[in-house]
């Protein structure tokens, strides 16, 4: 007789502006999935999460380039990350929790760097068109306070890092306005300005929904 199939895990991706808060929560989010629903959990990251695609991370963070070769270069690391570890860590039944994906570039991208959505869109088709988020949590604050939080912070800044409240208010105009052309993609929006246990709150809400 077959063993049983495994079931499918989820695939969830958090989003946001550099200084959104993400990292604070990521670990958070891991452990109540763990909690709500019994399951194993991949935590993982775009661009990079395997060695292919870490190292293309370096390049497109540090390396000056044409925005639309970090479109494509984002896109190589997708493809590398869903082939080798996404999309097999979902099969055997993991939760997979991706510190950004697609939208990612959608925002940054196109929202800051005035690339064609509809370019990234088809790219991503044919990159990883089977592997959709079953959640989005789109971590929303404006510009100005996520940069202040960065100042705070302190460290050295990557490439997108150093760019103006102009540009990062347009990468959050993106986030905002998502369109989902494939309408099966389901996202909440945290507001990131709440103290950290009042949107631990809501992060409970959302994961106790899947
Ligand atoms: P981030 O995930 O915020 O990592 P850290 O917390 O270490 O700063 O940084 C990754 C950067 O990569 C972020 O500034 C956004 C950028 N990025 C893009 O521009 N396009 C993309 O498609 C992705 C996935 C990331």
């Amino acid at each position: 007789m077959n063993p049983a199939p495994v079931k499918r895990g989820k695939f969830i991706v958090l989003e946001g502006i550099d200084g959104a808060g993400k990292s604070t929560h990521i670990d958070f989010i891991a452990a109540t999935i763990r909690a709500v629903h019994a399951v194993e959990v991949l935590i993982t990251r775009e661009p990079g999460g395997t060695p292919l695609a870490e190292k293309i991370r370096a390049l497109v963070l540090h390396d000056p380039m044409d925005v639309r070769a970090e479109v494509l270069m984002v896109a190589a690391a997708r493809l590398d990350h869903v082939q080798r570890c996404i999309g097999p860590a979902l099969d055997r039944g993991e939760w997979v929790l991706c510190d950004r994906f697609i939208d990612s570039t959608r925002a940054y991208q196109g929202g800051g760097g005035g690339v064609d959505l509809s370019w990234i869109d088809a790219l991503h088709l044919q990159v990883c068109g089977s592997v959709i988020p079953d959640q989005v949590i789109l971590f929303d604050l404006p510009a100005e306070i996520a940069a202040a939080r960065r100042g705070a912070r302190g460290g050295s800044a990557d490439r997108f890092e150093t760019q103006d409240v102009a540009y990062f208010e347009r990468v959050r105009d993106v986030y905002r306005n998502r369109m989902r052309p494939n309408g099966r993609e389901k996202t909440a929006i945290v507001n990131a300005e709440l103290d950290v246990s009042r949107i631990q709150i809501d992060l409970e809400k959302i994961i106790s929904s899947l």
